[in-house]
């Protein structure tokens, strides 16, 4: 069941509202079953994942088995296909609007790498340069070097370049992907843009046509050098679920062009370290651990602004334990620490009283550090040559292998 383009997703003033650019819970937690009832996706269950695992014949990845990965749009269609033999592409995006990544970031970035290895399926890469030109306040230059800064970061989380093609809309926009770009601009109305997006009057035009830019990529034939002859391809996108309304607009538009629907497996948001009304941004330093963060940073971070479910003393956290429910650090702990038993027992011991927030905010330091640490050394080793490889326009013969 398909949420009508005419759904106005910008909420009234009291409630959450979870846009592109926006993500606040309004003074409380991010209501995820209301996100998928208004959005109209349907959720991730278990047999969902276990199916996964037998078509993959490996377990999981944390953040599919933790529920990460929470929400999807025909997702079991693609398992079917797959299935019966029937192959898909990926694509993800990433707007370059920061010289650093921070944690929220990278998460459809490894979780889109796990796909990649699991399924053995080519993969596309959105750097929407021009989308970060037209909302932020960047000339088309510093866009273009900040897109290349970060498919650094990007290729540093393992992406294989025999199935991977990166590209900058500056750059790549044109010929296949802007015929296609056209067809999805003349089946979408100002009103229905309006409503899925909340754009005001003022807003310049820029904005009001870029969405066909972020959904052509759905389509298989924007990109001719890999899937000429194969327009029937599914897509898969992975991203968090603040990207949705793009691709309920690209859902709409894709029967009336002839195009299949591009599937969606939806992730919640890595919440701020102040706590989880909203996600992660890169706006405000101190509410964000960021992948070029020091361990002495990551410490004093934590420790000072990692919002605690923890008692104000010690007597009365023995008494009644903390309170899991609004806790940062055994949140980012249930993203991060792959060992099912020990975050098992860390949220019994801690729920109970026997342990203290010290003590949890100590082993997430640990967790972050190393994570942080390993993705400083992969990114130090990609090389400007390497960047040239990913977003060489090429055709990839083995990305199905
Ligand atoms: P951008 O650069 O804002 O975000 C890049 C990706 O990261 C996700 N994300 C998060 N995930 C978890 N926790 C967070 N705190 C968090 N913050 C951001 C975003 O959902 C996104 O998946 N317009 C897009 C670029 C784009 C794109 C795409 C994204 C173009 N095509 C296709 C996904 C799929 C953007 O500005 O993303
Ligand atoms: N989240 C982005 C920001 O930092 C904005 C954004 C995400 C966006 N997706 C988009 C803007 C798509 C325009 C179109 O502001």
């Amino acid at each position: 069941m398909e949420a009508s383009t005419e759904t106005n997703n910008k909420f009234s003033e009291e409630e959450q509202v979870v846009t592109p650019w926006e993500v606040a819970g309004n003074g409380g937690k991010i209501d995820y079953d209301k996100l998928i009832d208004r959005f109209g996706c349907q959720r991730i269950d278990q047999s969902l994942v276990q199916r996964v695992e037998k078509l993959t014949s490996q377990p999981a990845h944390v953040f599919l088995r933790r529920n990460v990965f929470f929400a999807h749009r025909d997702f079991a269609e693609i398992l079917d296909a797959y299935e019966k033999g029937e192959n898909f592409y990926l694509y993800t995006g990433r707007g370059p609007s920061s010289e650093a990544l921070h944690l929220g970031h990278l998460i459809p970035f490894m979780f889109t790498k796990y796909l990649q290895e699991a399924f053995k399926v080519p993969l596309v890469i959105q750097l929407t340069d021009d989308e970060k030109f037209l909302w932020k306040n960047l000339t088309i230059e510093e866009s273009r070097r900040l897109a290349r800064e970060n498919a650094k970061d990007i290729i540093a989380c393992g992406f294989d370049v025999s199935k991977t093609f990166i590209f900058s809309d500056f750059d790549y926009v044109g010929g296949a992907f802007y015929r296609n770009m056209v067809q999805i601009g003349k089946r979408v109305t100002y009103n229905q843009v309006v409503g899925i997006f909340g754009f005001i009057g003022e807003d310049h035009i820029g904005k009001v046509s870029f969405p066909p830019v972020q959904a052509a990529p759905s389509f298989p034939s924007s990109f001719p050098h890999l899937f000429e002859g194969k327009g029937n391809l599914r897509c898969l996108i992975p991203c968090a679920i603040d990207q949705d309304p793009y691709f309920r607009m690209t859902r709409d538009v894709a029967p009336k062009i002839g195009y299949n629907k591009p599937a969606l497996i939806e992730s919640s948001f890595f919440p701020a370290l102040q706590g989880e009304t909203g996600k992660m941004s890169a706006s405000d330093p101190n509410s964000a651990i960021y992948v070029t963060d020091s361990a002495k940073d990551i410490k004093n971070k934590v420790n000072r602004y990692a919002f605690s479910g923890g008692q104000d003393s010690i007597e009365k956290h023995r008494q009644l334990g903390a309170n899991l429910e609004v806790d940062i650090p055994i949140k980012y702990l249930s993203f991060f620490l792959e060992d099912d038993a020990e975050l098992e027992h860390i949220k019994k011991e801690y729920g109970a009283g026997r342990m203290l927030t010290g003590e949890v905010k100590q082993r997430l330091i640990q967790v972050l550090t190393e994570i942080v640490e390993r993705h400083r050394t992969a990114r130090a080793n990609v090389t400007e040559k390497m960047v040239d490889a990913f977003m060489a326009v090429r055709p990839l013969p083995h990305m199905f292998d």
